[in-house]
C-alpha cells in the first residue's frame, strides 16, 4: 500500500496494484498548486460528501481515466447524469471491490452538491483488504455511532480523520475518536487550506499524545510515511 497526500482531504491510494483516490479538491486548493490534476491515474474516485472541497476535481480525473465513482446513491446518480459510471451505497453497506472491501459508514455533517442537489447523507469509508484496514473518516463531527465501526471491520491499522474544527472536528475531539474507533496510528486531513481550519501542529499532535495516539501530520504532494 502506497498513499499520497494531494491537501485537504484528497488522498491516492494504491491497494493491490489499484489506484483510488478520494475527495479530490485541488485544481483551486490554494496549498496545492504544484499537483498536476490530469496527471493521476486512478480506477476509482471514492466520494464522502456532495461540497465542492471534496469533489472540485471528481470529474475530470473520472473522464481522464474511465474512473468509477464510488460514493452515496445521490452522488453516483448526479454524476451517472454526466455519463460517468458509479458504484453507489449507502450507510451500513458494504462491498467487495477488486481492491478490497469497502464499507460505507456514518458521518456527522451535510452533504449538497455544488450546483444546489441534494447529495444524500454524507459517509466515510472503511477500507480493507486480508493485509490492511483502514477508516476514511470524511468531513465528520465527533459521533458515538464511531463506537461501532471496531464493533463492525476488522482492527483499524490508521484512520484520516478530520482536525481542522469549525466545518469538522477539531484535533481535541479527534483525539477521541481516535480511541473510539480503538486506532492507534491516526493521518490528519482537512486542515490549513484556509483560514478557517489553520490549526497550531504542535497542539494537534499533543491532543493525541496525550491519548497515546500518534498524528502524522501529511506534507501535500508527499507520500504518507509511518502508516
Ligand atoms: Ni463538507
Ligand atoms: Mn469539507
Amino acid at each position: 500500500m502506497n498513499i499520497t497526500y494531494f491537501g485537504q482531504s484528497s488522498f491516492l491510494i494504491e491497494m493491490n496494484g489499484i489506484h483510488l483516490i478520494t475527495d479530490p479538491f485541488i485544481s483551486s486548493n490554494p496549498k496545492a498548486p504544484d499537483i498536476d490534476v490530469d496527471g493521476i491515474k486512478a480506477q476509482y474516485v471514492l466520494l464522502s460528501h456532495g461540497h465542492q472541497d471534496h469533489v472540485e476535481d471528481a470529474e475530470r480525473i473520472a473522464k481522464n481515466n474511465g474512473a468509477k465513482i464510488i460514493s452515496n446513491f445521490e452522488i453516483v446518480t448526479w454524476y451517472g447524469q454526466k455519463g460517468i459510471d458509479g458504484h453507489p451505497m449507502n450507510h451500513g453497506g458494504k462491498w467487495k471491490f477488486d481492491f478490497g472491501t469497502v464499507k460505507y459508514v456514518y458521518a456527522t455533517h451535510s452533504s449538497v452538491l455544488p450546483d444546489g442537489t441534494y447529495g444524500g447523507n454524507p459517509g466515510g469509508f472503511v477500507i480493507w483488504d486480508k493485509n490492511v484496514c483502514f477508516y476514511f473518516a470524511g468531513d465528520t463531527a465527533l459521533s458515538m455511532d464511531m463506537q461501532t465501526i471496531p464493533m463492525t471491520c476488522p482492527k483499524l491499522d490508521f484512520a484520516i480523520l478530520p482536525i481542522g474544527d469549525n466545518f469538522t472536528m477539531g484535533h481535541e475531539d479527534a483525539a477521541i475518536a481516535a480511541e473510539f474507533i480503538d486506532c492507534d496510528t491516526i493521518v490528519g486531513c482537512h486542515f490549513d487550506t484556509f483560514g478557517y481550519i489553520e490549526i497550531d501542529h504542535a497542539a494537534a499532535i499533543s491532543s493525541f499524545a496525550k491519548r497515546g495516539k500518534k498524528l502524522i501530520l501529511p506534507a501535500i504532494g508527499s507520500t504518507v510515511e509511518g502508516v
